[in-house]
């Protein structure tokens, strides 16, 4: 099987790259998480999401593919100029809301809500404010993380920050979870 055979990238997707490239964007989603969202997403019509972490939206393109028309999501960044880069692109989409926000401040102020899917992608969602977000997880819904394979650039410690967190996760009784060294390392977890 060749897993890099991927046939539906969004039509946005080369655009927001080339976007991405022109602002040196320097963190940028991969193709593979995009298509894992895009799947999960599809397997929940009607669905609420939601992202922490914008960045430039390519992420977000590949979850708005999958997204049908009474779908709603949130994405949540605290980067003004990025937040504005995906206005330009997402923000006529009315099952979009965009939110230029502190992460840690948007939990909090939102705790009662709750997802089908969320991909947390800042720290906030993920090295903090971790029992919260798990608390707006649906039943049956999934928490997804990327970036849990080591990295050239990660700073001195934050091993120690993903070692933590993966034990976290494995010691929650009322979530199921898959870790996969796949893409930049993932972890799909349901709430039981
Ligand atoms: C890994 S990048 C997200 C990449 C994005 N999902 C994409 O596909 O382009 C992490 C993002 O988290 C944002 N961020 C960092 N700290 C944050 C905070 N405290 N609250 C909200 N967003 C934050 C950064 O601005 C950055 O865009």
């Amino acid at each position: 099987m060749n897993d890099t055979n991927i046939l539906d990238i969004p039509k946005i997707h080369q655009e927001i790259n080339r976007k991405s490239e022109e602002i040196g964007f320097t963190m940028p989603s991969d193709v593979f998480i995009g298509t894992l969202l895009k799947t999960l997403i599809s397997s929940k019509p009607k669905g609420r999401f939601l992202e922490l972490g914008t960045g430039i939206g390519l992420s977000l393109a590949w979850m708005v593919d999958g997204m049908d028309t009474n779908s709603k999501l949130i994405t949540v960044d605290n980067d003004p100029e990025l937040i504005g880069i995906a206005e330009q692109y997402f923000g006529k989409d009315e099952r979009i809301e965009i939110v230029g926000r502190d992460g840690t401040e948007w939990i909090k102020h939102h705790q009662k809500e709750k997802f089908d899917l969320i991909f947390a992608d800042s720290w906030p969602g993920k090295y903090s404010e971790i029992s919260e977000i798990l608390d707006m997880v649906k039943t049956g819904g999934f928490y997804i993380i990327d970036d849990m394979t080591a990295q050239p650039n990660w700073p001195d410690g934050h091993q120690n920050n993903v070692d933590g967190l993966i034990d976290y996760l494995e010691k929650r009784e009322d979530f199921t979870l898959t870790k996969l060294n796949w893409s930049t390392g993932l972890i799909i977890s349901v709430r039981k």
